[in-house]
């Protein structure tokens, strides 16, 4: 009987072939696949002897060289292209067959594709797999959703080339259908929030500070041995150390201020909208992306000469442990907001996630790895329906420990014309939350002045509206 294998990935860019790399370094047979045989020759030219791959030219001959369960990894570009790969193979597959789509899917066209393929009697995975293209084939964070049953035939694959901690994997089932990639758009939110502040940091140290973007990188590399310690603060720390071979600059001097985005992070703040969760953090971080690329808006603004204080002045503490502890004060608020936005997606959805789990697979592999999601997965053990990490005691020590050195942070900012809305709205919010009374007592009383949107009263049950045309202006049941 000719050799069958494990598992096939079809769609052999870098992270494809990094994925298929990987899992035949783990000793399993790989088919692969690629629209254009070439790459799926130089593959094999290339890697061959890292493991047993098996080329196929055709789709049929890639689907017939696969052993029962048939698990077929889709790697090409979220959208139409994903749909078309599935229209190609799933005729050719048989009752009880997979389709796995690790690439960056919008958790509601992962919905709509599990749902229809469910009714062809074959399985859907969307897996959220983060890491780049180093996690592809050295060990990515990966977050499958889908049917359960699909993850006893595809889990244990999964788990071999994910990235390990203490030899756990850091992979699990998520939860069915979309969940998956919902957590994995929730990753590159935070993800969004946490370059954002890492960025206002960087920011405070140079204006304020006068420091150089050298030692900006030594400063975060000492924090990187502390409680910030993560992958993103130690790469900050290398892309500030960079200097940039044709001019001898700072390589972030030579860089262009305005920051992209495929759109993950964009979608985490439509979805929270549309659940009602505020990802202050997550928000401000995308649209401060959006500000940085808005070319004529900020043209006009310097042909105008917006006017405002410049930086420079003395802060009113120790910088560098100011900006340090309102950083990690600031992330905690928004790793507490992206794992609100979990819970209220999984209760939405009747997905069932596990939150700590989450934390768990997030320590390696992924792009937010870091030390303190121990002490996020610790939290959500000991409290799986906690209702803000904030309130855990952990890091409710941390913030109100850091909250002096935040606040003397967000005055400085705003005092030397330096813009943070990541610290800033951080801090709002943690302030909202904490509030007695809010101001929302008096929008309501706005609403229903010019809507007749009706309120409630803090002393009795019920709805109310007031006349508020009429003599005396009664208040009457809604
Ligand atoms: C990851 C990354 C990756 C993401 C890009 C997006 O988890 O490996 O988050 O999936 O696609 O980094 O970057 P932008 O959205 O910033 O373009």
């Amino acid at each position: 009987m000719s050799q069958k294998a494990q598992i096939g990935v079809t769609g052999l860019a870098v992270m494809g072939r990094n994925l298929a790399r990987n899992f035949a370094r783990h000793g399993h047979t790989v088919a692969l696949h690629n629209r254009s045989y070439g790459r799926t020759k130089e593959l094999v030219e290339e890697f061959g002897h890292e493991g047993t791959f098996l080329p196929a030219e055709t789709a049929e001959q890639f689907v017939a060289s696969l052993e029962r369960p048939r698990r077929v990894v889709i790697m090409v570009k979220a959208g139409p292209a994903t749909d078309a790969v599935i229209d190609e193979f799933a005729p050719l597959l048989e009752e009880g067959d997979m389709l796995i789509d690790a690439g960056n899917a919008h958790y509601a066209d992962t919905r709509r594709r599990e749902a229809a393929l469910k009714a062809k009697g074959l399985h859907f995975v969307g897996a959220g797999v983060s890491g780049g293209e180093e996690g592809a084939l050295h060990g990515p964070s990966i977050m499958p959703g889908g049917p359960k049953e699909s993850y006893e035939a595809l889990g244990p694959l999964l788990e071999d080339i994910a990235a390990k901690v203490d030899g756990e994997p850091c992979c699990v089932h998520v939860g069915p259908d979309g969940a998956g990639h919902f957590v994995k758009m929730v990753h590159n939110g935070i993800e969004y929030a946490d370059m954002q502040l890492i960025a206002e940091a960087y920011d405070l140290l140079r204006r304020v500070g006068g420091h150089s973007p050298a030692e900006i990188a030594e400063i975060f590399k000492g924090w990187n041995e502390g409680r910030l310690g993560s992958y993103l603060i130690e790469i900050t720390a290398e892309v500030l150390k960079q200097v940039d071979a044709a001019t001898g600059k700072a390589f972030v001097d030579v860089v262009a201020d305005a920051a992209e985005q495929k759109g993950t992070g964009r979608w985490t703040v439509q979805a929270a909208l549309d659940l009602g969760v505020p990802v202050s953090g997550i928000a401000e971080s995308v649209f401060a992306r959006a500000l940085s690329g808005g070319k004529d808006e900020r043209a006009a603004a310097a042909e105008a000469g917006l006017p405002g204080p410049s930086a420079g002045a003395e802060h009113s503490g120790d910088l560098v442990a100011d900006v340090e502890q309102a950083l990690f004060a600031s992330k905690i608020v928004a790793y507490a907001q992206g794992f609100q936005q979990i819970q209220a997606a999984s209760k939405e959805y009747g997905w069932d996630i596990d939150p700590g789990a989450m934390a768990k697979i997030w320590r390696a592999g992924c792009i937010i790895r870091a030390k303190f999601l121990d002490f996020i997965k610790q939290a959500y053990d000991k409290k799986p329906d906690l209702a803000t990490l904030l309130v855990d005691q952990y890091f409710l020590d941390a913030v109100s420990g850091a909250q002096d050195a935040w606040r003397r942070v967000v005055v400085t900012a705003a005092q030397q014309g330096i813009p943070a809305p990541g610290f800033a709205s951080a801090l709002a919010y943690y302030d909202g939350l904490r509030a007695e009374r809010l101001p929302a007592a008096l929008i309501q009383g706005q609403r229903d002045f010019f809507g007749a949107h009706t309120y409630q009263r803090v002393d009795k049950p019920g709805s109310f509206h007031t006349l508020w045309a009429a003599e005396g202006r009664p208040e009457v049941d809604a």
